[in-house]
């Protein structure tokens, strides 16, 4: 049995198999993901029904582990492993959860673009998302891919761009949400980074273009002139041609590329169940950021 990849889209995402993932992948096999990676950017991985040992064996392989924003969040955690981010709308004893519970909140930050952990330094490489659940509809997953985004600017859009940065903050998606109920300390403590518009993918060697909604304002334009910036590039970067949806069956693990795509969860019944289990690597030899001088408040 060997891996092979099957085109989703003439974009970029491709299906996998020929491999079992409750075991640890033969070095070979990490290869082979690493460079389909670096061409698909997506991968999606059908009946693979792992556990939550077994999720964090595999993402291991490929890399030191994020835990993004939770090291902040300070919350009670339901899943096994602290690194496992909990993409459900379960309470702690697995029944479904109230609406205005916490991870509910947290977890519809998700439905906006976004590349995950894009607001750290180092930023996220690789997520993997497991499902366990699914809802009787909607709850897909939607990607795009930023390089083709890039492929398809206008020259002009280019030239504009070419050079400039973006600040990138982890509270920004959720006051766009109305979720403000942090302290002007708890504001402060949060570190800002700084990403180019314009990036190269170290593995494909394609230039990109890197937004999302965590990133707040563009370094040296004034903030409204910065965030229409960047609400055009986004549309642009969206736009269905560039995108891939995925729809969940329970035993599905999907792999992206945080440098190389933007992602969104969409809506869902959430009286319904849907859990799914996502880990995440760290992109801990880049050398791209830059940190702020001092602290924006945009
Ligand atoms: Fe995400």
């Amino acid at each position: 049995m060997s891996l092979t990849f099957k085109p989703l889209t003439p974009v970029f995402g491709a299906e996998a198999s020929g491999i079992d993932l409750r075991r640890p992948p033969a070095p070979e096999q990490v290869e082979a993901i690493n460079q389909a990676m670096d061409q698909y950017a997506v991968l999606v991985f059908r009946g693979q029904p792992i556990s939550q040992d077994e999720q964090m064996a595999f993402t291991r392989t490929f890399g030191p582990l994020d835990i993004g924003f939770k090291k902040a969040a300070n919350r009670q955690m339901r899943l096994k492993h602290f690194e496992l981010a909990d993409i459900s709308n379960l309470a702690e004893d697995g029944s479904v959860a109230s609406r205005d519970h916490f991870r509910i909140v947290n977890n519809m930050a998700n439905q906006l673009w976004h590349s995950d952990s894009s607001f750290q330094d180092p930023p996220a490489r690789y997520s993997m998302l497991h499902c366990v659940i699914t809802p009787s509809k909607g709850g897909e997953t939607e990607f795009a891919d930023l390089r083709a985004a890039y492929d398809g600017l206008p020259d002009d859009w280019r030239a504009e761009i070419e050079g400039l940065e973006a600040e990138h903050f982890a509270l920004h998606s959720r006051f766009m949400l109305g979720d403000t109920g942090y302290s002007q300390a708890q504001i402060d403590a949060i570190p800002r980074v700084r990403w180019p518009l314009v990036r190269t993918h170290p593995g494909s060697g394609r230039k990109l273009l890197f937004v999302g909604v965590h990133a707040t304002h563009v370094v040296g334009l004034t903030v409204p002139e910065g965030r229409v910036l960047l609400s055009d590039l986004l549309e642009h970067a969206t736009q269905p041609a560039y995108r891939y949806r995925h729809s969940w069956q329970p035993g599905d693990l999907v792999i992206w590329d945080n440098r190389s795509t933007l992602h969104r969860g969409r809506r869902y019944n959430l009286d319904e169940k849907r859990e799914l289990r996502r880990s995440t690597t760290l992109d801990a030899d880049h050398a791209e950021a830059s940190a702020p001088a001092e602290t924006a408040t945009a």
